[in-house]
């Protein structure tokens, strides 16, 4: 098993069954079922005739936006070629000994700390809680580890849970004071009604913020994300990243994005109204135990023991619809998927398929 096993690979899924990748529904990435907005597409239409000149090293036009999105200072911000980057570029930077790791969680955060060779122990969020963080348990086992990073995903992937802003600023508060580097993965923070704790960086040389712009505003496949920190450590970052990370292309759609109100906000009807469908649905099959989620994703438990992740990830890709299993998230069980919310008509394909997928096990026996 690979260590950073990903969802979102349609075209290695697209070659497996000899189809198009355009004939591929990929609920294995949690990205903007409206895809891209329109009003961006048409900027990225205008902007291919500039690809002949290097991009703006500074990407004035898109920290200015931001910074007034977020009410902060400007140099406050690093861009890079999506969160992935960035996330590579804290650890390699602060290259921790001991660090402490919230799982389940995003793979590569994993991945990135063993690229430095710190040693990790871990938190581990229980399906019992709903995998809430215990913010009072996770503070007591920091005291007890004393590591000099942690590295945590707000919301959390793959269960969608939202540690509060209040308990979040406690945690971020802790780390300060004893020194730890506290890194906070907020790619999927917009879709939810939470405020972002960038806000807190100007006042914390210990936290760094990152966030993708590729999840909400449906650009994977342009790369693109940002952190922010104190400006003293934002200054040092963009001197050691490398240079021409950000294009041309993805500068101008996500400018062009965050400029698109009407669009954020259908995102977030839709998303709000398609997740309660596809919950509603899932735990209508009887055998799926979803667990509640804030953003545009769903963690499910399969309670068929036949019907382990692995298996259903295969039975629904022969039908071309293609979910996430447990594999590259840490220590979930192999019953459990994850699956992303898309449009209705999608959504509605894949309850069908997991009927079909479902039939000749539901009379049969089912794991506890
Ligand atoms: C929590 C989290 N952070 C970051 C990423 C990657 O973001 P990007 O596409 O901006 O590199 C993912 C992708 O799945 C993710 O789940």
């Amino acid at each position: 098993m690979p260590l950073a096993a990903h969802g979102g690979d349609i075209y290695g899924v697209a070659r497996r069954l000899g189809v198009s990748p355009q004939q591929i529904i990929d609920f294995s990435a949690s990205i903007n079922p409206l895809g891209i907005s329109p009003r961006a597409l048409r900027r990225v239409a205008r902007e291919i005739r500039t690809v002949c000149h290097y991009p703006d090293p500074r990407q004035e036009e898109l920290r200015a936006l931001l910074a007034a999105r977020q009410k902060m200072d400007p140099e406050c911000i690093v861009f890079g070629n999506g969160a992935t980057q960035l996330l590579y570029l804290v650890i390699r930077y602060f290259s921790p000994e001991k660090a402490v790791l919230v799982v389940p969680g995003f793979s590569e955060n994993r991945a990135a700390l063993a690229s430095v060779q710190a040693h990790v122990g871990t938190f581990q969020l229980r399906p019992q809680g709903q995998f809430r963080l215990e913010t009072n348990a996770f503070l007591d086992d920091l005291r007890r580890a004393k590591p000099d990073c942690v590295l945590l995903t707000n919301p959390n992937n793959p269960s969608g849970a939202v540690i509060p802003h209040e308990e979040i600023g406690q945690i971020a508060g802790f780390c300060r004071k004893m020194q730890i580097r506290l890194v906070v993965d907020e790619s999927f923070v917009d879709f939810t009604r939470e405020p972002s704790l960038s806000g807190l960086v100007g006042r914390n040389r210990f936290l760094i913020v990152i966030h993708s712009l590729t999840k909400f505003f449906a650009l994977p496949g342009l790369r693109i994300g940002y952190l922010t920190a104190h400006r003293s450590i934002a200054k040092a970052l963009s001197q050691v990243i490398e240079p021409w990370s950000v294009n041309t292309l993805a500068i101008a759609a996500a400018a062009e994005s965050i400029k698109d109100r009407p669009y954020q906000k259908r995102t977030l009807a839709l998303v709000a109204k398609e997740r309660e469908y596809l919950q509603c649905g899932l735990r209508k099959l009887g055998w799926l135990e979803v667990y509640p989620s804030q953003v545009n994703f769903l963690l499910a438990r399969s309670t068929i023991r036949s019907l382990s992740g692995k298996v259903l990830r295969a039975k629904l890709e022969q039908m071309h619809l293609v979910i996430r299993d447990s594999r590259g998230f840490g220590s979930l069980g192999p019953q459990f998927v994850r699956i992303a919310v898309r449009t209705r008509d999608e959504n509605r394909r894949l309850l069908d398929a997991l009927r079909v997928v479902g039939k000749p096990s539901v009379s049969g026996k089912q794991s506890s």
